[in-house]
């Protein structure tokens, strides 16, 4: 298993239940039309039937394709749901895993996001593990018990090779598709909450090496005041990447300040 490092940040696009094939096909080439943002990595998640009509719209261009969710089993009678050998299949090397509106929408607990986190690295898929706090959790002060005890259940037990092979979002629940982002303070004492987590339960020395995304109403507009912040090691992003120029200018902001600490 390939350790994903910090630098260069990581600028993941979570599109979400939007567009449609012929749309997403449209978003992707506008995306690399333009010039490539240099010091950056970038992702693209679009819907499932979307991922074979932009996976060669990627070719050659330095783009990551990845999906939103997938089933810890490989196959099976699990009607509407997608597993980690069907997405490699079409050329995924990503996933993200346990988002909040899958958490809080869709019912996944902790013991499912462990499942799929297994499921995805099995496959050879980057996981992309979503954590953060509701806004009741964070006005109760729960917002550190929380973020040990998701990473915990998704990190316990999981050999090192394949935690250095994950990726972790901290999303803050009261942020996503609000227009609230997090301050470059509270994102970075999360993260620092989320490392302290890994060398406890993990390894010593582990969550200096982790990559930790910011997501929760990132924009073109405060994305440099965010990764001002060495913590921040990447971004996910919902809303601004359905637009090609505002993902951009993004990405740009990422490239900047890019030494982890
Ligand atoms: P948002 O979503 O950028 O629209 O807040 C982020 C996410 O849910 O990953």
């Amino acid at each position: 298993m390939v350790p994903w490092p910090r630098r260069p940040r990581l600028v993941a696009g979570n599109w979400k239940m939007n567009k449609t094939a012929p749309e997403a096909a449209a978003l992707a080439r506008e995306l690399v039309a333009a010039p490539a943002p240099a010091g950056v990595r970038l992702l693209i998640c679009p819907p499932f039937p979307a991922l074979t009509v932009v996976r060669p719209i990627l070719d050659g261009h330095d783009v990551l394709l990845g999906a939103q969710n997938l089933h810890a089993e490989p196959s099976g009678a699990f009607t509407g749901e997608v597993s980690g050998p069907m997405l490699t299949a079409v050329g995924c090397h990503v996933v993200i895993v346990g988002h909040s509106e899958r958490r809080h929408g869709m019912g996944e607990d902790d013991a499912t996001v462990a499942r799929k986190l297994r499921a995805a690295l099995h496959e050879g898929l980057t996981p992309i593990v979503c954590v953060g706090e509701t806004l009741a959790q964070r006005e109760a002060g729960q917002t550190e018990a929380v973020l040990r005890r998701q990473v915990g259940a998704a990190f316990a037990g999981l050999d090192l090779d394949a935690a250095r092979a994950t990726v972790i979002a901290y999303e803050p629940v009261w942020a996503i598709g609000t227009g609230r982002v997090a301050t470059p303070e509270q994102a970075r004492d999360a993260h620092r909450v989320i490392r302290a987590t890994l060398d406890e339960i993990a390894s010593a020395g582990l969550g200096a090496q982790l990559a930790i995304l910011y997501g929760g109403s990132v924009t073109a507009g405060n994305a440099p005041r965010l990764f001002a912040e060495a913590e921040i090691d990447g971004a996910l992003v919902g809303g601004a990447a359905l637009d090609a120029a505002g993902f951009l200018s993004i990405a740009r902001a990422a490239a900047v300040g890019t030494r982890a600490r």
